[in-house]
């Protein structure tokens, strides 16, 4: 039954009509929850309540479908912006974005103008930038810009652990010494490229985890899963891998108390705060995650 949920949520999460539609009518549907709003304004009030508790955010305008360059241009021109409100308002944020948004599905040329502008202005202001992980189809392309960008500019990615290939991936990476954060991954896959079951991927996590800290590379370990965070710590432990070498990620809405208790504990804790009026797919894939949100949506429908 949780199969036929998620693969529904992930189905809707691509539906271009609703994505339409829900930046007509604002945010709906309890996706405040998951969304700290649509302009950068709000979504810097909640960066600072979140850094007052200790937490530190990383910042992401949320955009999906985009399909022309005067979009992809203003994507770039939003992400720019937030980062000056970063700097300006000295929040303890970075940003992350992705590519599809700034005109991967374009062209070259149109991804890396935009690319390049952000990460000139994320130089010139200090904030770190980390590019999102998409779908299968775009990761060998979302890696190779990544390459070509890390050779000029400092900047991480996302490596998914239900993907086979990322055990490659991560060799591949080491020579470039990134700071990657790793994540189960969010997409709907084929079994052709994808570990079908929960346990091999959380299995393949651990294995990435053990990998990439143990080649000496700052590592962000985003998960909500309590089993993946004893390990990290255990890990550390073990290995006497040091405070700054990693950090504990999690997203706006999800297990707050959690993400305040390691807070607590010492860990750097860095929550992923999406904003904008494209919210429709992004809170989808939450959905997917956990069919039991979806009782907040039928909860709001009732709501006057
Ligand atoms: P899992 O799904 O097994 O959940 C473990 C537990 O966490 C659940 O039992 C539940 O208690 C809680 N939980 C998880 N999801 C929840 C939800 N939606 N609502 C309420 N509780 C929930 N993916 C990707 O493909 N590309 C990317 O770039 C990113 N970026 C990213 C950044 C950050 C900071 C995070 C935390 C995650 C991502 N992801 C991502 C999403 C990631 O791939 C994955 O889909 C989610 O984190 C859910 O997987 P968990 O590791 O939390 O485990």
């Amino acid at each position: 039954m949780e199969f036929l949920f998620r693969h529904f949520f992930l189905f809707l999460s691509k539906n271009k009509w609703l994505t339409n539609a829900a930046k007509r009518y604002g945010l709906r549907f309890g996706a405040s929850r998951f969304v700290a709003g649509e302009t950068i304004g709000q979504a810097a009030q909640v960066i600072k309540e979140l850094n007052q508790k200790n937490l530190d955010v990383t910042i992401d305008y949320l955009g999906e479908f985009v399909d022309n360059e005067i979009e992809a241009n203003e994507m770039a021109e939003q992400s720019i912006k937030a980062i000056e409100t970063i700097a300006g308002e000295q929040l303890q944020s970075q940003l992350s974005l992705k590519l599809t948004s700034m005109g991967l599905d374009l062209s070259d040329e149109i991804v890396c103008t935009n690319m390049k502008k952000i990460m000139e202005a994320a130089k010139q202001h200090g904030v770190f930038v980390t590019i999102d992980m998409e779908d299968y189809a775009r990761c060998g392309k979302t890696l190779e810009l990544f390459k070509e960008l890390k050779k000029e500019y400092d900047l991480g990615t996302v490596i998914q652990a239900y993907l086979y290939r990322s055990s490659k991936d991560l060799e591949d990476l080491s020579a470039y010494h990134p700071n990657l954060r790793l994540v189960k991954g969010a997409y709907r896959e084929s079994p052709h490229v994808a570990f079908p079951k929960k346990k091999d991927t959380d299995e393949n996590f651990k294995k990435l985890i053990k990998m990439h800290m143990q080649n000496g590379h700052y590592t962000a370990v985003a998960t909500h899963d309590d089993a993946i965070i004893e390990f990290t710590k255990q890990f550390v432990k073990e290995n006497s891998i040091p405070s700054d070498r990693f950090e504990f990620q999690m997203l706006y809405g999800i297990r707050p108390e959690r993400q305040a208790e390691l807070a607590e504990e010492g860990y750097k804790m860095r929550i992923y705060v999406p904003y904008g009026k494209d919210w429709y797919g992004y809170f989808m894939r939450r959905l997917a995650e956990r069919p039991a949100n979806a009782a907040f949506i039928l909860k709001s429908l009732f709501k006057r």
